[in-house]
């Protein structure tokens, strides 16, 4: 009953202070818990390696234990708000900190365990007198990590550029990696996505235009996996970055399944992937691609859902279109189709066919004249409006010497503090045209600077990048204002990371929970009844000058349990058992 009653009543608890401790905080009259913090084993039966504070893990252990750098989860419930699964992310790893001497010494073993560390986690968890309980060992656990063997789907599957010399058909990926949002669809399965896959290649001293447009650098950012796995040099093995970029989509309640590379929606720093139906139960796939000045696009299936789950629903997103979002002056909009062979998708223009069209998305997205978005994050949908909302979560480049200048849609020069649109696009989720608004332009009223002052509604905040709406209607706004950043210039008052509640319909914004010290707070999910909120900690310690130094993380958080600072789930109730957020 608690959530039919309370639905779309607002908000209801009392904001908390801006906080600089290194641990979590949340109004008064609710509790934390956290469970699933890296290293923990996920319950394989037969594979459980305990958690050690010394680094020591080994890369078959690691395999076998909870990921690094918690990102996008969903709560699927096995026995309604009881027992369930959670999935996952784990975006990247922390060198420094993955291993007992960080990057002192360099082995394959090394990359053998950060590649395990990343991908995704399925875990079951069951509420046992008011606690969640990780159920281990579960037939359920499973890891995906940055080997695991995937298949490609849709028009790319197969395409020359996706070829390489382990895999001459085009159609067999091993891995995932930099998965940051995710999403689910109405078929029971989970999508993550692969954001900043690009920085794990190690690209030649003059990459060609493509790899230029793609990011493509000689040390990438940095992980070195290359030196000790073949794969991720493209001086040897150019296609190889073709083949990730992807939306992956994952069927949780089946272990032995194989993940799918879902080409149809195309190749971008994907953040995260929300789903809607159309009335005629077709799926609508929005995604945005964190970047400075890319895109946010929507795919739209050919086919609708058919009853029956994920073996039914296999194949639903190979086919569609997709679109790319022009935000325009006057408050309207268009989405562009991404169609080869239209308009200037042509084979003169480096186009051969669909599938060069969607590997090269961005490509595409430029020559149809879409809109360069201030680094597209999360993006939420209020079904009862049928409002999408995204959130740009900053663009210092913006208005910079030859760089673009602000726009109707991106406002703001030297964007420090971020946004979130939001649009109705016309007749249902399908439409071709959009009319949009700005939802909130964050800030902070004690900044001097005009632009970082924002129009908020309620509680001062900047760099929202997790967005969620959950049943009752209530937006979640989580912040990932960039350790460099915290505590200096436009943010210096704002503290620690933290996860804010809104109404979409009065524009009121609070702050719910404030993170440990250099963490993001990304990823949240609740239990159907509404009254257990999962939300994640991502890099508490994160010390991005010293990144290589095992020391460095623990001289700013020893969050969660006084040793090695963890990613880890926060598990957020009432006391007195009631829905979260009234
Ligand atoms: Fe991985 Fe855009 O945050
Ligand atoms: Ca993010
Ligand atoms: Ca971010
Ligand atoms: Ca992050």
């Amino acid at each position: 009953a608690g959530l039919s009653e309370a639905r779309r009543s607002g908000i209801g608890f009392a904001s908390i202070p801006v906080s600089t401790a290194d641990t979590v905080s949340v109004p008064a009259g609710y509790t934390t818990q956290v469970i699933a913090a890296w290293g923990e084993p996920v319950g394989l039966a037969g594979a459980m390696p305990a958690w050690r504070d010394d680094g020591g893990h080994s890369a078959a252990e690691q395999a076998a234990q909870m990921g690094m750098h918690h990102d996008g989860i969903h709560y699927f419930a096995l026995d309604g708000s009881q027992r369930g699964l959670l999935v996952m992310n784990h975006e990247y790893t922390d060198d420094g900190l993955l291993h007992a001497d960080g990057m002192k010494t360099w082995s394959a073993e090394k990359v053998a365990k950060a590649q395990a560390a990343h991908g995704v986690a399925v875990i079951e968890v069951q509420l046992q007198d008011g606690r969640w309980q990780h159920v281990r060992p579960s037939r359920h656990a499973r890891r995906i990590t940055a080997s695991t063997p995937m298949q490609l789907g849709g028009p790319a599957a197969g395409h020359a550029l996706m070829k390489t010399a382990a895999d001459p058909d085009g159609r067999r990926v091993l891995g995932t990696f930099n998965n940051c949002g995710s999403g689910i669809t109405p078929w029971g399965t989970y999508l993550t996505c692969e954001e900043n896959f690009i920085g794990y290649f190690h690209g030649p001293e003059r990459p060609d235009a493509h790899g230029r447009r793609w990011g493509l650098k000689k040390d990438g950012s940095g992980y070195r996996w290359h030196e000790h796995d073949e794969r991720f040099d493209a001086t040897r093995h150019p296609n190889e970055p073709n083949r990730h970029g992807w939306v992956v989509e994952i069927d949780p309640l089946d272990p032995a399944s194989t993940p799918i590379k879902r080409t149809a929606l195309g190749r971008a720093a994907h953040e995260g992937a929300t789903v809607a139906l159309t009335k005629d139960g077709r799926a609508v796939v929005y995604s945005g691609e964190d970047a400075r000045f890319e895109y946010i696009y929507k795919f739209v299936s050919r086919d609708a859902v058919k009853p029956g789950g994920a073996k039914a629903n296999a194949e639903l997103l190979d086919h569609g279109t997709l679109y790319v979002a022009r935000f325009d002056a006057d408050g309207s909009g268009r989405w562009l189709p991404l169609r080869h062979g239209e308009g200037p998708l042509t084979a003169a223009n480096g186009f051969a066919d669909q599938g060069e069209v969607l590997i090269k998305s961005r490509q595409a997205s430029g020559l149809l004249g879409a809109t360069k978005m201030d680094r597209p994050e999360w993006i939420a949908i209020d079904t009862a409006s049928r409002d999408v909302y995204c959130t740009l979560t900053n663009n210092t480049n913006r208005g910079a010497d030859k760089q673009p200048a602000i726009d109707p849609a991106n406002p703001r020069s030297d964007n420090t503090m971020g946004h979130i649109i939001r649009w109705r696009d016309d007749g249902d989720f399908d439409g071709t045209g959009l009319r949009w608004s700005h939802f909130v332009l964050a800030g902070d009223t004690q900044n001097a600077r005009a632009d970082a002052k924002g129009n908020i509604n309620g509680d001062a905040f900047g760099c929202p990048d997790g967005l969620w709406i959950d049943g009752r209607g209530v937006m979640w706004i989580q912040t990932d204002m960039s350790t460099s950043a915290m505590g200096k210039g436009d943010l210096a008052k704002l503290g620690n990371n933290v996860m804010l509640a809104a109404d979409p319909a009065t524009g009121a914004i609070r702050r719910f929970l404030s993170g440990p010290s250099g963490c993001e707070v990304t990823g949240v999910t609740a239990t159907p009844d509404g009254k257990t909120l999962f939300v994640n900690i991502q890099h508490p310690g994160e010390s991005p000058s010293e990144r290589s130094d095992p020391a460095a993380p623990t001289k700013f958080s020893r969050w969660p349990d006084g040793g090695r600072p963890r990613s880890a789930t926060v598990v957020v109730r009432r006391v007195d058992g009631g829905v979260v957020g009234t």
